[in-house]
């Protein structure tokens, strides 16, 4: 299992600094949240990892191991679903092993493992119009977990869904990493969704951006959102989210 270090990243859209000198590490198989405002640089950060932009400065490394490029390593669940629409579920989750040319047979075996694990069994054969909001996160998770990668970068991949079935995605997950034991760096808006998944979350601040503060969550799972330690540690990370915003505003 991988732990991730991000070591003075920098980057640059023409004369917008995003990212100045940003470290920190992610530990093997925890559950690193990110939040911050918005426009700070989080998805930025999560391309940057997962090798779709790859114009960059400073290092990442994997296990140790500088990368760069893509790497089969990490698996990106995306804010919108990425499915393929005139695909069923299945076939949607087959895409990664299609194009790996693992043989049929192997390809559903793996892909019918990976929709059990998200709960998506017996909508297998549907379209991806067919689904519901939770249930195509569901889908495109599953898609991802196909390629078994050690690293899940998710990119807020809950926000377009409603909020009962938001905390009921973020039970899954849980489920999900308890089981598989994978390394998540998970970014959202919600203080909410933050504390009630990170082993720690990262508050940044806004741009060029850098670490503000970092949080242990000492929440035991299961966690229970209405307990007075998650109340204290959302009112601790809101207050300093609102510090950074306060600097925003009196910029703006
Ligand atoms: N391809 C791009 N070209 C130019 N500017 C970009 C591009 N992608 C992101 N940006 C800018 O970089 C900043 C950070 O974007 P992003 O990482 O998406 O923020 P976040 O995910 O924290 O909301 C924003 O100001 C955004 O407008
Ligand atoms: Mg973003």
């Amino acid at each position: 299992m991988s732990a991730i270090r991000v070591e003075g990243l920098a980057k640059r859209f023409g004369d917008l600094l995003v990212l100045d000198n940003l470290s920190f590490e992610v530990k093997d198989g925890e559950i690193l949240c990110i939040v911050g405002p918005s426009g700070c640089g989080k998805s930025t950060i999560l391309r940057a990892i997962v090798g779709l932009d790859p114009d960059y400065e400073g290092k990442i490394y994997i296990d140790g191991e500088l990368i760069s490029g893509y790497n089969p390593k990490i698996g990106f669940v995306f804010q919108e679903h990425a499915l393929f629409m005139w695909r069923t579920v299945i076939r949607n989750v087959e895409f990664g092993l299609e194009v790996k040319g693992v043989d049929k047979k192997r390809r559903k075996e793996i892909s019918m493992d990976a929709i059990k694990l998200v709960g998506l069994e017996g909508f297998e054969n549907c379209y991806p119009y067919e689904l519901s909001g939770g249930m195509k996160q569901r889908a495109s998770l599953a898609r991802v977990l196909v390629n078994d990668p050690e690293v899940l970068l998710m990119d807020e991949p809950f926000a377009a869904v409603d909020a009962q079935t938001r905390n009921i995605l973020q039970e899954e997950l849980i489920n999900l990493w308890q089981r598989t034991q994978k390394t998540i760096i998970f970014v959202t808006h919600s203080i909410d969704e933050a504390t009630y998944l990170g082993s720690r979350i990262i508050v940044l601040e806004a741009r060029p951006s850098k670490v503000r503060k970092i949080f242990d969550n000492p929440v035991p799972r299961p966690r229970d959102r209405t307990s007075i330690p998650c109340v204290e540690l959302r009112r601790e990370v809101l207050s300093v989210l609102k510090e950074v915003r306060g600097e925003v505003d009196q910029h703006s």
